[in-house]
């Protein structure tokens, strides 16, 4: 459960990012963030991440106050998470496999481990042919669901996919929607933002953001 509490954050200059924001996503729902260029969406997901802080109100993360977590509180908070950042992509110098299996070298796993978990989320993704192929060698479409494959291998509890389907075509863009729809369908909680409307029938809940402030949000009738 991610919750916030009136949270505001504005940034160094008074550029205020988030004004007042509240709601609350449940655990396994698939949610959208949309609006406008500079609406807000991006820091809203680094808050969750606790990259960024609220510079007011109160952001709960399976009832914790993040603001409140210690210097070990945020790595043991990511490992629950898959990120997919706007600016974060692959690795340019190591193949696929490399990257897919980075997250759980960072946090200590075994070679082995790793391996076999990142075959195991390029299969899911349907990457599993380019494990050897070096970035630059993949389409834009391919990229993205070497970035989703990375954000899974630690199984995370949520995903956080910012702007994921940028830049792709529109098959491409159904194919990285329906692999996340596929996480939420076995109960991972995905949270994703796109400046993009077309997708937004896909959702189960869609909360706009303008300005840094919620101007609508709702959830369809056959909500999972
Ligand atoms: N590190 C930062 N320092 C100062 N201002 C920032 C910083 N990051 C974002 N902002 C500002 O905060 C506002 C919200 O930015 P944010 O990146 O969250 O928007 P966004 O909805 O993700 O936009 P986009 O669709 O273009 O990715 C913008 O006005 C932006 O210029
Ligand atoms: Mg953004």
């Amino acid at each position: 459960m991610i919750e916030f509490q009136n949270v505001s954050k504005t940034y160094a200059g008074d550029i205020a990012a988030l004004r007042d924001v509240s709601f609350s996503v449940g655990d396994g729902e698939l949610v959208f963030l949309a609006g406008p260029s500079g609406a807000g969406k991006s820091t809203l997901l680094k808050m969750i991440a606790g990259i960024e802080k609220p510079s007011s109100g109160v952001l709960l993360i399976n009832g914790q106050d993040i603001s409140k977590l210690g210097a070990s509180g945020i790595p043991y908070l990511r490992r629950k998470l898959g990120l997919i950042l706007q600016g974060q992509g692959l690795l340019l110098d190591r193949d696929v496999l490399s990257n897919v299996m980075l997250p759980m070298i960072v946090i200590g796993e075994s070679t082995d481990d790793a391996r076999t978990r990142a075959i195991a989320a390029l299969e899911r993704l349907n990457m599993l042919d380019k494990a050897d192929a070096y970035p630059l060698a993949l389409s834009g479409g391919e990229q993205q669901r070497v970035m989703i494959a990375r954000a899974i291998v630690n199984r995370p509890q949520v995903i956080l996919a910012d702007e994921p389907t940028a830049y792709l075509d529109r098959d491409n863009a159904m194919i990285v929607i329906e692999a996340l729809r596929a996480f939420q369908r076995s109960g991972v909680t995905c949270i994703i933002s796109s400046h993009d409307e077309q997708f937004l029938d896909q959702a189960n809940r869609v909360i706009y953001l303008n300005k840094g402030e919620v101007t609508d949000a709702w959830t369809s009738a056959n909500a999972a």
